[in-house]
């Protein structure tokens, strides 16, 4: 029987930043063992997904820097559920992709998980799928370390490579300063090598240890804070361990970092691999002036400044047709 389908979904696509990053050491797959704590940003895409009965994946965006091919995470995310799902992919072959980029690219803040995350829940519902978050989740995993946790978005502590969830206190409202070189990106696997061959002699190695840490991790002020839902013991308890290695190997970060603390904000951080830096304000008018002070103290045109605020919420539909 052939079931009639909409055609079209727009869905909010939107950045999160790091809270706490803290590797612990290499993982059996190669990848780093991770505690992180993720928040989600009202900074976001938006992505129109349209299904077509003939055709292939085809990506639009309005970003020069955002490659439109097959390694685009949101083609993948695509090409991903027409594998696993053969008898719609056979019916609707064609998924027209269309990025409204306005978060910053190979920034450190999972801009290109969130594009795919949001094909993930667009094409679940376009194509009448009805797949729980946690199959969705499972999903998502194979394609990248961030992109579960883009799925569902808000206050969450993320362990293993990043992909294992689970939600802290949600943490809404709070002003967030985010500050970017727009021709400055940050390449994660560099990151994470440059950390291992500086680190190597550090790492907690086995089950047991890492499981160690991750309890002690969280009776930490920082989690307390979450807790609490305080801004002001969030911004003073922030940690990333890759500023570590990416600050000193780019210096203009390193100054952007240190101009940003100057304006006394509750707390400054590099998010995930970087460049991008973030500052937690007091409240909205002092994010705006910290914006304006920004730019007034690095007056370069490459640097872009936004004001965001954290949100609980992750990928969202906000339109279907
Ligand atoms: O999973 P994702 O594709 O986002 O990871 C990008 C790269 O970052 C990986 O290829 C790896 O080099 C590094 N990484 C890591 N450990 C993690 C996550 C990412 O070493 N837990």
């Amino acid at each position: 029987m052939r079931i009639e389908l909409m055609n079209t979904c727009t869905l909010l696509a939107p950045a999160k930043i790091n809270l706490y990053l803290e590797i612990l050491g290499d993982r059996p797959d190669g990848f780093h063992e991770l505690i992180m704590v993720m928040q989600t940003v009202s900074l976001a895409d938006r992505i129109t997904l349209t299904c077509q009965e003939s055709g292939s994946i085809h990506i639009t965006c309005n970003h020069d820097q955002v490659p439109c091919d097959s390694s685009n995470l949101a083609y993948r995310a695509a090409a991903l559920m027409q594998q696993e799902f053969p008898d719609r992919a056979s019916q609707y072959p064609g998924i027209t992709i269309q990025i409204d980029k306005q978060i910053p690219v190979g920034a450190g803040l999972a801009g290109g998980s969130s594009n795919g995350a949001a094909v993930l829940v667009g094409l679940n519902q376009l194509w009448d799928l009805h797949l729980p978050i946690a199959d969705l989740h499972r999903l998502a995993a194979q394609l990248g370390s961030d992109m579960p946790f883009s799925i569902s978005g808000g206050t969450a502590l993320a362990t293993g490579r990043g992909e294992q969830l689970s939600d802290l206190a949600q943490l809404t409202g709070i002003p967030v300063v985010l500050a970017k070189y727009r021709s400055l990106a940050v390449s994660t696997p560099w990151a994470y090598k440059a950390y291992r061959q500086q680190f190597h002699d550090r790492y907690l190695s086995g089950s047991e240890a890492f499981a160690q840490r991750l309890q002690a991790v969280q009776t930490t002020p920082l989690f307390t804070a979450i807790a609490a839902a305080n801004p002001a013991a969030i911004g003073s308890a922030l940690h990333n361990d890759l500023e570590a290695v990416v600050l000193p190997d780019h210096p203009s970060v390193a100054e952007l970092h240190q101009v940003m603390q100057s304006l006394q904000p509750l707390g400054t951080l590099m998010s995930g691999s970087g460049p991008t830096v973030f500052a937690i304000a007091a409240n909205l008018a002092q994010a705006h002036h910290i914006q304006t002070a920004l730019q007034e103290k690095l007056p370069y045109p490459d640097l872009e400044v936004w004001v965001a605020q954290f949100q609980s919420q992750g990928v969202e539909r906000v339109a279907n047709s």
